[in-house]
Parts: C-alpha cells; sequence; structure tokens
C-alpha cells in the first residue's frame, strides 16, 4: 500500500516491533531536546510519533519543519511508550520513524483542530471543511451515516421501497414560505422546492407502491432556529390501508431498531398522550417527560379568597419543585420572578410557597393565605415539606406555555434531564384546525390532508366556529426529550372530504382545483385508505446525541441568516442570468 498499513487509530501493544505505514495530519509537535513528538491524526484516531535527534539528526530536524495540519506519510516501527496516555486508544504506543514525507504543506489553520476549539461559530462555518477535521464533528456526521444506513436496512427488512420524489414542484403548504426557482424555458413561472414531498407520496399510494420511505432533502424558507436548517432531512414514510395504530407501531419499532442499533439502548413502549392533557400538564405539545413536575391548575382552591390577582384571571395554576425549600434564598426567588417576566416568557410576576423543613411555609402571598390554606395547595399537589410551588396567574393558553417554560427551566438548572435517557412519547388526537385571529381564517394544524378523528367527520360540514375549532384531526407526533421529532397522520382518501377541508381552509373552488387538482383528481381513481409519518432526521440525529442544535450533525450546514459562509452563498447573479430567466431585480442597491 503506498500510504499506509494502518490507521491512526489502530495500533495496541500487540503490535510492538511491527514496522508500519501511517498517513495523516500532524495535529500537534512537542520538541524535548533530543525529542521530538508529533501527534498524527486521522478519521480513526491520533498515534504518536518520535524523532530522534541522535539516531537520525536529518530526519528530526525535517520534522521539527512540519507545521499543523500538513499531511504526511511515515514508515516506522511501532514501540511501547515509557509514559502511557489512558486516555487515548494508541496510548500505549508509539512509532520510532525511520522516514517521511509531505503530501502537502498547510497555511495556518484559522483555529485549533482539536476537541476544544478556540473558533467562533463564525469562522468554524466559513472554514467549515477544517471544522470537519474536528474529532466531534466528525463523529456527528458518522453517526449520521450510521443512522440513515440502519434506516434503510429497517425500513427494506419490512417491506418499504425507496422513491425519489422531484425537488423542482408546485407549492406544498407546510406552514413555511417557499423557496422558488424560476423557469428559463417557462418565462414568468416558477418551481417551488418541495416543503416535504407530502402529495406525492400519496400519490405514490394511489399507484399501489404501498409502503413508501425516502430520507430526503425539504426546503423550507422560515425563521431560524438551533432545531430548524431551511434545507433539512427526513425520512419519510407512507402506507396504505393501515389505520393509526398500524402506522404508530411501525414508526415505534423502526424507532426502537435505531436506537438499539446505533446506541445499543433498548426503549420501552412508547406512552401516548393526547394533545389537550399534553398542554394542560406539561404548557406544551412536546412534553420532556425525564423529569416527573407537572402541572396544576389551581382556579377551585386559589379564586374568590380575595386576592384580587387571581379572582380577576381565567387561569392560576403551578408546579411543585420537589427540595428546594431550604436552598432557595430570598434573591433565587427573586431571580426566578424576573426569569418569568423576560418578554420571552411574559408573566406578569410569580407566586411562591416555601415549605421549610420545621413545618413553616414562605410565602410571597402570606398576606391573603394563611400557613393552613398553603398546606393545603401542597397537598393538591402531592407535595412535602422542602418542596417550593410556583404559581402563575392570566390567561389560560398564555400562562399554561409560561408554566410550561418554567418547568423546562426547573428540569435544567436542576440537573432533571439526564443525559443518556431517552423518553419517546406519542402525542395523538391534535385538533385539526387552528383559528388565526389576525387573518380571521383557519389553518390546518398539520396540514390540509391530514384526516379528522372518524367521529368527527360528520361534523366537517358544520358552520359553528366553536365546532369546528373542537374538530380532532387523525394526527400525531413523536416527541423524544422534549424534541419534536416526527409528526404524521392518517389522511383524507375521499375527494369530497378533502374539497371540505380546504373549503374550511378559506380556499376558493378555483385556488383548490388549481393547486391540488392533480390531487383531488387522483383520489377519483381508487386512492386506498394511507397514512404515514416524516421524522426530522437532523433532529433524531441531535437528541440521540444530547444535543439541542441540529448544525453540528449536518455537513454543511447554514447560519441563523441562512447563509452558507463557507460558499457565500445566497450570492446576486450576472445580468445575463437574469435576463435568461425573464427577471429583472427592483428597488435593490
Ligand atoms: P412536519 O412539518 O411535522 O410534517 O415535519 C416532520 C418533521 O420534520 C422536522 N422538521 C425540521 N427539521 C429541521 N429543520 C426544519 N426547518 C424542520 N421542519 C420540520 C421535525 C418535524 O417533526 N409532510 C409532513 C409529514 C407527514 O404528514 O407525513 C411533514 O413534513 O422533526
Amino acid at each position: 500500500m503506498t500510504y499506509r498499513s494502518h490507521h491512526c487509530g489502530e495500533l495496541r501493544i500487540a503490535d510492538v516491533g511491527n514496522k508500519v505505514k501511517l498517513s495523516g495530519w500532524v495535529q500537534k509537535s512537542r520538541d524535548l531536546g533530543g525529542l521530538t513528538f508529533i501527534d498524527l491524526r486521522d478519521r480513526y484516531g491520533i498515534t504518536q510519533l518520535v524523532f530522534n535527534l541522535d539516531t537520525d539528526a536529518d530526519l528530526c530536524r525535517r520534522a521539527r519543519e512540519l507545521g499543523r495540519e500538513y499531511v504526511i506519510t511515515i514508515e516506522g516501527t511501532v514501540c511501547e511508550r515509557s509514559s502511557k496516555n489512558p486516555a487515548r486508544a494508541t496510548g500505549d504506543i508509539e512509532i520510532i520513524v525511520k522516514n517521511f514525507k509531505v503530501l502537502n504543506a498547510s497555511k495556518v489553520p484559522p483555529f485549533t483542530i482539536e476537541d476544544e476549539t478556540d473558533g467562533g461559530d463564525e469562522l468554524r462555518m466559513r472554514y467549515r471543511y477544517l471544522d470537519l477535521r474536528r474529532s466531534p464533528v466528525q463523529q456527528n456526521i458518522v453517526f449520521r451515516s450510521k443512522l440513515a444506513i440502519e434506516t434503510r436496512k429497517y425500513l427494506d427488512s419490512v417491506g418499504f421501497v425507496e422513491v425519489e420524489t422531484p425537488f423542482l414542484i408546485k407549492s406544498t403548504p407546510e406552514g413555511a414560505r417557499d423557496f422558488v426557482v424560476p423557469s428559463r424555458m417557462n418565462p414568468g413561472e416558477f418551481y417551488a422546492l418541495p416543503q416535504s414531498p407530502q402529495t406525492f407520496k400519496q400519490l405514490l399510494m394511489v399507484s399501489g407502491l404501498d409502503r413508501y420511505f425516502q430520507i430526503v432533502k425539504c426546503f423550507r424558507d422560515e425563521d431560524l432556529r438551533s432545531d430548524r436548517q431551511p434545507e433539512f432531512t427526513q425520512i419519510d414514510c407512507e402506507m396504505a390501508f393501515v389505520d393509526r395504530e398500524e402506522v404508530l407501531m411501525t414508526f415505534e419499532a423502526l424507532t426502537k431498531h435505531l436506537f438499539q442499533s446505533t446506541l445499543g439502548i433498548e426503549l420501552p413502549a412508547f406512552p401516548r398522550m393526547d394533545y389537550s392533557e399534553a398542554l394542560e400538564q406539561y404548557g406544551s405539545d412536546k412534553p420532556d417527560l425525564r423529569f416527573d413536575i407537572k402541572i396544576h391548575p389551581l382556579n377551585e382552591i386559589v379564586k374568590d379568597k380575595g386576592f384580587a390577582v387571581f379572582d380577576k384571571v381565567e387561569y392560576v395554576g403551578g408546579i411543585c419543585v420537589p427540595a428546594v425549600a431550604e436552598q432557595w434564598s430570598n434573591k433565587d426567588l427573586k431571580k426566578l420572578t424576573e426569569w418569568v417576566q423576560r418578554p420571552q416568557i411574559g408573566a406578569r410576576g410569580l407566586v411562591y410557597s416555601k415549605f421549610q423543613e420545621d413545618g413553616s411555609v414562605k410565602s410571597s402571598v402570606g398576606k391573603f393565605f394563611d400557613d393552613e390554606a398553603q398546606r393545603q395547595w401542597l397537598n393538591h399537589f402531592g407535595g412535602k415539606k422542602g418542596d417550593v410551588i410556583l404559581i402563575l396567574a392570566g390567561e389560560k393558553d398564555k400562562t399554561l406555555k409560561q408554566l410550561g417554560e418554567l418547568r423546562l427551566e426547573m428540569g435544567r438548572s436542576l440537573g432533571l434531564m439526564k443525559v443518556g435517557e431517552f423518553k419517546p412519547l406519542w402525542v395523538v388526537d391534535f385538533p385539526l384546525l387552528e383559528w388565526d385571529e389576525d387573518s380571521n381564517r383557519f389553518y390546518a394544524m398539520h396540514h390540509p390532508f391530514t384526516a379528522p378523528a372518524t367521529e368527527d367527520i360528520a361534523k366537517m360540514e358544520s358552520t359553528d366556529r366553536t365546532v369546528l375549532k373542537n374538530l380532532r384531526a387523525n394526527a400525531y407526533d413523536l416527541v423524544i426529550n422534549g424534541a419534536e421529532i416526527g409528526g404524521g397522520s392518517i389522511r383524507i382518501h375521499d375527494r369530497s372530504l378533502q374539497q371540505r377541508n380546504f373549503d374550511l381552509l378559506g380556499f376558493s373552488r378555483e385556488e383548490a382545483e388549481e393547486q391540488f387538482g392533480f390531487l383531488m383528481g387522483a383520489f377519483e381513481y381508487g386512492a386506498p385508505p394511507h397514512g404515514g409519518i416524516a421524522f426530522g432526521f437532523d433532529r433524531l440525529c441531535a437528541v440521540m446525541n444530547n444535543q439541542s442544535s441540529i448544525r453540528d450533525f449536518i455537513a454543511f450546514p447554514k447560519n441563523n441568516t441562512g447563509r452558507d459562509l463557507m460558499i457565500d452563498a445566497p450570492a446576486r447573479v450576472s445580468e445575463e442570468q437574469l435576463d435568461e430567466l425573464h427577471l429583472e431585480l427592483k428597488n435593490l442597491k
């Protein structure tokens, strides 16, 4: 072999005495008098090289000139190290180098290429190819590859067919803006990049493919966050002749397989929770079940006791935080009050009751509620001495959300979310429609192709907004550790029901026909009952590795203004290109 007999993570004590060839990057070089040590790195690990001034002065001098990130190939002999490094897999050995060759020099890299780097986000994004040399980032990309391969293996084993669907399509509404692509051959017309392959996978069911999947890029022009990228990947799936139960069981089994095969973790059966229960008890449609704190409504026991703040609001609720009464000072509670009052949370204030170990109660509302009344609250929560009750009051939906945020903050700050613990959950029975006050219309909570719960189909004909608001969808989300990993539904497969849904969503008949006539047309040619799901693949990778940002699981991600800093995209195009595309830019400097 020209370049290597082994890789840099491979050699062990049993190899001592063997002649080897290695190739890789110079991570670090140290001169200790007559000896020069170099850490040689490749994807698999780091091996220490030694050059001895006494035995080969010329070679040693050349080695001292090697800069960081030079690419070299070496020949030498494996030796046992006198001072071993137990933190490194190859830490028992080193290579006495006989000769080496520089394959390519390197400029001094803009940040250190080690597990812990001094490079800021922007610099690392600009030199992403260097950041990708760092082991933690590289491990993420390798993990992603394994997860994709295991997904394919599993879905193939249960009869799914991988089908590629087009990227140049017409808008599919999934709640975000489309990225559009002008068509040169069709002046004034645009393709949209798919927000998901939703309509195509449904058409594949009409075609009789029966079980479809695709690990596929999706494109959404929306505000970016740590768990959102403008182009991201889904494990997109659809099945014919299934009900909700069969879909949930199939994808619960896929998730279990993925955890088992990549992390060696056996997940228990996934619990299920109604959307309404998730909101009432966790203040979120994606509850993190790694810790047990739940929201309790307090209206019945705190109202009409003369405390105006509680009396005049729609909802009063709280959480009971275990075993912090002795630990939390007044200053801590003041900080927590300021935390809930930040605009991101938006609570007006925080009421607390501290149940001290000596039986006394300290509270911000002691004037209005005596100790006995507050002990009743504690009983209501099933709490005990040493706990603290935190209460928020206001409009119901907002207060529940604020309590949900407060609950998560408690989980984070008290270290209740254990690394390496996974709590999957199916959230079911979502509402079908969501009323938007600003635009005075309904939006689909999942997407317009989602079927209503069977019991609610007849109610689709209602014109009463309250009835329509309460329609339930046959939709489900997979949540793991508080992250929405997947979402799906049983679909409408009947033309008239689909038409009715578009009516409710405010599409005129012409608009519905223009945008989705092809789908409704297909429903007239024997569409089977069908349903499916899509997993956010980047999110799954991040959550399985206990991380909240998906960026480091994507080889070449965008920053939070949607830019690729390395290739500097998006960018202007030439006048000729614009002309060819029949486009004219207006009001741009
Ligand atoms: P949905 O819109 O819920 O459903 O998307 C499915 C999953 O994709 C992930 N996801 C994202 N990940 C990273 N960046 C984004 N911008 C982003 N947006 C979504 C989430 C989400 O749960 N067609 C339907 C699926 C179906 O009904 O079968 C759909 O796309 O993890």
